[in-house]
C-alpha cells in the first residue's frame, strides 16, 4: 500500500487521515442509533493515482472501508445499515475514470448506493443534499487550491445537523498568496476567509500563514456552526515546513478524542515515511547505498519531542484555567485542551497524574484506586491560589 506513496508521502498522510477517521466515525454512527450514512467527496479525482485500481484514492478508500463496516455490523448485528457514496468530478477525462470505477460498487438493492457528477462540486450543493436525506454526512473538501467551495454558496452542506467536514486547506499554495495585492487573488481567498476584508481580521501576533489557517478555522466554525474545528498539519516529505492541513470540523466530543487520537496514527507514519524519503534522497545524492540501510538524515523535531513540549504547554494551561476558573470535571477539561493543542486525551490524563504528583492538583481519582482520571472525576488546584 504505502509504495504507491513515495514521493507523495503527504498524500498518504490526508488518506490515512480519512480512512481512519471515516471507519471510526462509520462505526460510531451506524452502532449509535442511526441507519444511513452518506460519504460527499466534491473533488474526487482520480489525481496522480498509481494503483490500476484506483486504491490511492479518496473515492476508492472510501467505498473499501464504508463497504467493510457495512458488513461488519450485518455480520455483529444482522443489521443492514444503508451507505451513500456522491462523488464530484469537474475534469472530464477524471470523471470518466471515476465513474468507471465505483460503477461495479452500486448496489442499491444491498444498500450501498452511489451516484456521481461531472462539474463543480459548488454547483451540485443542492443534489448532494438530496441525495444525503437522512443520512449522517462525512464532507470531505480536498482541492488543489483554495476555490472551488465558497463558503457563501457551500454552506447549507456544513450547516446540515448532523454533519461533518474534512477539508484539506492548501497551506503552502495559500500561504504564498495570502501575501498578494492583486485584488482578484484577495477577493477569492475572501471566499473561504470571511468575506473582502479578511486581511483585516488576521492575527498580528501570528506569522502570516499560521494567521491565515487559524481564521480559516475560525470562519468553518461559524460557517458550519460547529462546536470544535482542529487541524493538523501534514509537513512536506523532504522539507520541514507545512504542505497542508486536514481541517476537522465537528458538533461532537467523541469526534474531538476520535480525531486526536487518528491523527496521531497518521503523523507517527508520516514522521517514518518522510524519513525514508529524506534518506532515499540522500543515497541518490551521494550516490552509493549503505550497505547498513542508508544514512540516517536527523530531523527536526521528532513528533514525541513535539508531544513533550506540547504537555508542558498544556500543563502550565491547565493551571492557568483553573486558577482563573475553579474546577472543572475531567471531560470539558481535556475536551478544552485538545482543541487549543494538539494532544490526545491519553495526554491529557497523563498531564493531570504529573500535576498531581508534583501536589498542584487533587488527585481525586485515587480514592477510587484508579491511577488516571477519566470523565466525572474532579479536577481543582491542591492548595491556595497562588497570585
Ligand atoms: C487534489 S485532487 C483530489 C484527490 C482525491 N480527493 C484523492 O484524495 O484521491 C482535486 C480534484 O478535484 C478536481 N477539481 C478541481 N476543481 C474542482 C471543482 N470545482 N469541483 C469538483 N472537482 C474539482 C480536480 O480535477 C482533481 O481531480
Amino acid at each position: 500500500m504505502t509504495g504507491l506513496y513515495v514521493d507523495r508521502e503527504q498524500t498518504r498522510a490526508k488518506h490515512f487521515i480519512l480512512e481512519h477517521y471515516l471507519q471510526e466515525l462509520a462505526f460510531k454512527v451506524l452502532q449509535g442509533g442511526l441507519n444511513e450514512l452518506a460519504y460527499i467527496d466534491g473533488f474526487s479525482g482520480p489525481w496522480k493515482s498509481r494503483a490500476a485500481d484506483h486504491s490511492d484514492t479518496s473515492f476508492m478508500i472510501a467505498i473499501r472501508v464504508l463497504k467493510d463496516v457495512q458488513k461488519r455490523i450485518m455480520e455483529l448485528r444482522g443489521q443492514r445499515k444503508i451507505i451513500r457514496c456522491f462523488f464530484v468530478e469537474e475534469d472530464a477525462a477524471a470523471y470518466a475514470k471515476l465513474a468507471a470505477a465505483v460503477a461495479p460498487h452500486h448496489h442499491p438493492e444491498g444498500g450501498f448506493i452511489i451516484e456521481t457528477r461531472q462539474g463543480r462540486f459548488q454547483d451540485f450543493v443542492p443534489d448532494a443534499l438530496h441525495f444525503n436525506g437522512r443520512a449522517f454526512p462525512l464532507i470531505f473538501i480536498d482541492p488543489t487550491g483554495w476555490t472551488g467551495y465558497p463558503f457563501e454558496v457551500i454552506r447549507p452542506l456544513l450547516k446540515r445537523r448532523p454533519s461533518e467536514v474534512l477539508i484539506n486547506f492548501m497551506f503552502d499554495h495559500i500561504n504564498r498568496f495570502a501575501a498578494s495585492d492583486d485584488p482578484p487573488t484577495v477577493a477569492s481567498l475572501g471566499e473561504i476567509l470571511g468575506g473582502a476584508n479578511w486581511r483585516d481580521t488576521l492575527d498580528p501576533n501570528l506569522p502570516r500563514g499560521i494567521a491565515v489557517e487559524q481564521l480559516f478555522r475560525d470562519v468553518l466554525r461559524r460557517e458550519g456552526g460547529y462546536d470544535a474545528v482542529l487541524s493538523t498539519c501534514i509537513d512536506r516529505s523532504l522539507q520541514d515546513r507545512p504542505h497542508f492541513f486536514i481541517v476537522y470540523g465537528t458538533r461532537h466530543a467523541e469526534g474531538v478524542r476520535t480525531f486526536r487520537n487518528v491523527e496521531y496514527k497518521a503523523l507517527s507514519e508520516h514522521e517514518k515515511l518522510r524519513q525514508d524519503a529524506k534518506n532515499r534522497k540522500q543515497t541518490e545524492r551521494s550516490g552509493m547505498a549503505d550497505l547498513f540501510g542508508g544514512p540516517t538524515v536527523p530531523d527536526v523535531k521528532s513528533l514525541d519531542t513535539i508531544i513533550a513540549e506540547l504537555r508542558g504547554f498544556a500543563s502550565n494551561w491547565i493551571v492557568e484555567v483553573l486558577r482563573a476558573n475553579g474546577s472543572y470535571q475531567f471531560e470539558p477539561l481535556a475536551l478544552a485542551v485538545m482543541q487549543t493543542f494538539m494532544l490526545r486525551e491519553t495526554d491529557v490524563k497523563d498531564v493531570c497524574v504529573a500535576l498531581a504528583q508534583k501536589g498542584v492538583i487533587t488527585d481525586t481519582w485515587k480514592p477510587e484506586r484508579k491511577r488516571k482520571p477519566s470523565k466525572h472525576h474532579v479536577i481543582a488546584l491542591a492548595g491556595p491560589i497562588q497570585p
